[in-house]
Order: C-alpha cells, then sequence, then structure tokens
C-alpha cells in the first residue's frame, strides 16, 4: 500500500494540474487586451473590418490548438519588428484565448 501512496504523490500534480490551470494562466489577460489596441488590431482591421476580432472568429481561422495561438502571437510579433517582450506573448495569449479561443 505504501508504494501506491507513493505513486499518488508523484503523480497527483501531473494528473491534477491540467484539469485546474488553463494554458496561458500566468499571462495577465488586461494587460494584453492594452498591447493588443496598441499594436495588433489595427493591422487585423485592415484585413478583416469592424473592431478586427473576425480573424480569431472566423470559421476557418487557423489556430486549433493552445501552441499554434502561441506561436501565432510570435509570428505576428515578428511583422511588428519583434517589439514585444515575452512576456507582451504571455499576456497576450491570455487574452485572446480568455476572449475567443477559449483552450483549456
Ligand atoms: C502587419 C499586420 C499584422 C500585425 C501587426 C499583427 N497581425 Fe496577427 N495576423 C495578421 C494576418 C495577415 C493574419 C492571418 C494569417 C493567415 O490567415 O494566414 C493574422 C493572424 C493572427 C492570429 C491567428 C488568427 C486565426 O486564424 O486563428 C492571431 C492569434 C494573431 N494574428 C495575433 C496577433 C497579435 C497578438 C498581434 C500583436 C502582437 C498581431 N497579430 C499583429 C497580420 C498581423
Amino acid at each position: 500500500m505504501k508504494i501506491l501512496a507513493i505513486f499518488f504523490v508523484i503523480l497527483s500534480p501531473v494528473i491534477f494540474t491540467p484539469a485546474l490551470a488553463g494554458p496561458f494562466d500566468k499571462g495577465n489577460p488586461k494587460e494584453g487586451l492594452e498591447t493588443h489596441q496598441k499594436q495588433c488590431a489595427d493591422c487585423h482591421i485592415g484585413r478583416f473590418g469592424g473592431d478586427g476580432s473576425k480573424i480569431y472568429t472566423r470559421n476557418d481561422r487557423r489556430v486549433k490548438n493552445p501552441s499554434a495561438l502561441a506561436q501565432q502571437v510570435t509570428t505576428c510579433n515578428a511583422m511588428l519588428g519583434n517589439n514585444l517582450f515575452p512576456e507582451d506573448e504571455l499576456h497576450l495569449a491570455a487574452y485572446l484565448n480568455g476572449e475567443f479561443y477559449k483552450f483549456k
């Protein structure tokens, strides 16, 4: 029985953490929103009109999982000449995931 208890202690963070934590929980969505309005929205609006959010809600949107979201934020940051720090990218991903993608 002791060995089972040891296994449980070791494995429980692995088993339970993903259910509790979202993929971008360390990011701050409020900061992400601010950065998004300043740096990201204009270009998306230029292509998709409205407030630009259609880029995230269209049926054939490209981002299908958390790592693709992180990757796309990095790609778009590169188009801005890498203006942003890695923590800004995390905040942006937290904002976009909370608002549009809702990955768990
Ligand atoms: C220079 C223009 C430009 C800027 C600036 C820009 N983007 Fe984009 N973004 C695009 C284009 C174009 C696409 C669509 C790519 C495609 O469909 O192939 C896109 C797509 C995306 C997507 C994927 C949407 C989907 O289909 O699911 C995300 C997420 C995204 N951008 C985030 C950002 C963030 C965050 C910023 C600010 C750091 C940003 N973008 C700045 C042009 C830009």
